[in-house]
């Protein structure tokens, strides 16, 4: 798979030329089945930004992130967590919905190493465009596009974690923000707080007590900037 790197315009200065290119991407096949790219959206100057594994069904359809029932439940525990959920950006590590046909059922499928890999030119377009001080990603496909994939969310959620000091090559997994040509973003003091998914807790046994560990996780970046 070529990958989305072709399809951003190198002179694009804003996150809405951003989205308007991303609508023809087909950096991975992703976007044949899908509806629509679903870019990120939300506050350009937040100084937290959230990262999501994907778009799922009613978001492929309304060409908006989090507008479903786990983008419901991420907003409730933002606000409880003590941060404005409008003054917040939300994107996703993968922009096309990718899901199997049950009947008439579009069943909600994980994105594979390679359709992280191809999508990650757009999210590393998007860094290179906010300048968030605290990153919050959203479960594990988030984390494998922004830590690499040894990294375990259920071990390691809720610190604070710097961004690791080592600029590294836009190919590999991004440690600072960069921006297409490679440079590091001026946000390299940005920290990043994993935790776990909200669909993570709409499917918890325990939902309460799932919530309650996503809100705590949360109020750990709240604090962070206060
Ligand atoms: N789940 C995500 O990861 N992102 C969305 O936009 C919606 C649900
Ligand atoms: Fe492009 Fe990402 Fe969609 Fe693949 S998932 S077609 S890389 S926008």
């Amino acid at each position: 798979a070529p990958g989305a790197q072709q399809f951003i315009p190198p002179q694009a200065d804003t996150i809405d030329e951003l989205r308007a290119a991303a609508a023809g991407c087909q950096g991975c096949e992703l976007y044949r089945d899908a509806s629509q790219t679903v870019f990120g959206r939300g506050d350009e100057s937040a100084r937290v930004v959230f990262v999501g594994e994907q778009p799922g069904d009613m978001e492929d359809q309304k060409g908006l992130p989090f507008v479903g029932p786990a983008g419901r439940l991420l907003r409730k525990a933002v606000d409880d967590a003590g941060i404005d959920p409008g003054h917040i950006y939300l994107t996703n590590a993968v922009k096309h919905f990718r899901f199997e046909l049950r009947g008439k059922r579009r069943i909600h499928q994980t994105p594979d190493r390679v359709h992280i890999t191809a999508c990650r030119p757009w999210l590393v377009a998007e860094f290179a465009r906010l300048h968030p001080e605290i990153v919050v990603v959203l479960g594990a496909t988030a984390a494998k596009a922004l830590l690499g994939p040894t990294f375990r969310v259920t071990k390691q959620r809720g610190g604070l974690l710097p961004w690791p000091a080592s600029a590294q090559r836009p190919e590999d997994f991004i440690r600072v923000p960069v921006d297409n040509a490679g440079k590091v973003a001026d946000a390299p003091e940005a920290r990043l707080l994993a935790t776990i998914h909200p669909s993570a807790v709409l499917r918890a046994d325990d939902q309460d007590t799932a919530y309650a560990g996503l809100v705590s996780d949360l109020t750990v970046a709240a604090r962070a900037l206060a």
